[in-house]
């Protein structure tokens, strides 16, 4: 085992129920049952110390690879809610597989229950304050069915930066009209509640349907059916941020 420094390392029942999303218990019963090894020994002791960067960990035969947080797409389906628990809704953590699941996963950013589309979670809470902070400029695009056709005028008043009901004042945001003007694109900075409905409702409009295709420069992938997830891979996180 190599040697890492006390603050590099974690115990080994903490490190494999961070990774494979189980539980302590599970973690301590995986070890007991002689079924973990570490650098090729198998552990004994459930609080041995162990560094995730160096030392090779492995589960049921399988390595344990470290990543320090996971960053998931997910396309969602309506009648679920974007919320870590719900007494009375499926959750998108719900959708989640196990291979996937980890202690801390959270939606980095909520869309309504009847909206699908991209939902990005992640147990990472310094990049989903980055990428929800309308400061960052992370732009959402979303795809809306209108009830009315959508003007040229409308994609004025959104480009100005209008006021909703309530007060609130959103910032400037693009409406991209189709071949067919009851079918538009719109792309925001932030993320107001309903934002995107009560848009619609202050120029007289309602939305049918809405669905987020992107986050940034990264688009919700095509091969994921609704209830579908993935891992976005670490190249895809600088399309988020990519302002090209
Ligand atoms: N705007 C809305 O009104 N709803 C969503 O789910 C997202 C943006």
């Amino acid at each position: 085992m190599a040697k890492g420094s006390l603050r590099d390392t974690v115990r080994l029942d903490r490190f494999l129920s961070n990774q494979l999303g189980i539980t302590r218990t599970e973690a301590k019963e995986l070890i007991k049952k002689r079924l973990v090894t570490v650098g090729g020994e198998t552990a004994k002791l459930y609080d041995m110390k162990i560094s995730p960067e160096s030392d090779t960990v492995c589960a049921e035969s399988s390595p344990v690879i470290y990543r320090e947080h996971i960053y998931i797409m997910l396309n969602k389906p309506a009648g679920v809610v974007c919320a870590t628990r719900d007494r009375l809704s499926e959750t998108v953590l719900g959708l989640i597989p196990d291979e996937l699941r980890r202690k801390g996963l959270f939606p980095a950013g909520r869309l309504d229950k009847d909206t699908v589309g991209f939902v990005l979670i992640t147990d990472d809470g310094a990049f989903a304050h980055e990428i929800l902070s309308p400061g960052k400029h992370v732009e959402k695009r979303y795809f809306a069915v209108l009830e009315k056709p959508a003007s040229a005028k409308d994609a004025e008043i959104f480009a100005s930066g209008m006021t909703i009901d309530g007060g609130d004042k959103c910032l400037p945001a693009k409406l991209e009209i189709t071949d067919d003007p009851c079918k538009v694109y719109i792309t925001l900075k932030e993320g107001m509640y309903h934002q995107i409905k009560r848009m619609a409702g202050a120029v007289g409009n309602k939305i049918l349907y809405l669905k987020r295709v992107s986050i940034g420069k990264l688009e919700l992938d095509p091969d994921l059916a609704e209830g579908q997830c993935r891992e976005i891979l670490h190249k895809e996180i600088e399309k988020i941020y990519a302002k090209t």
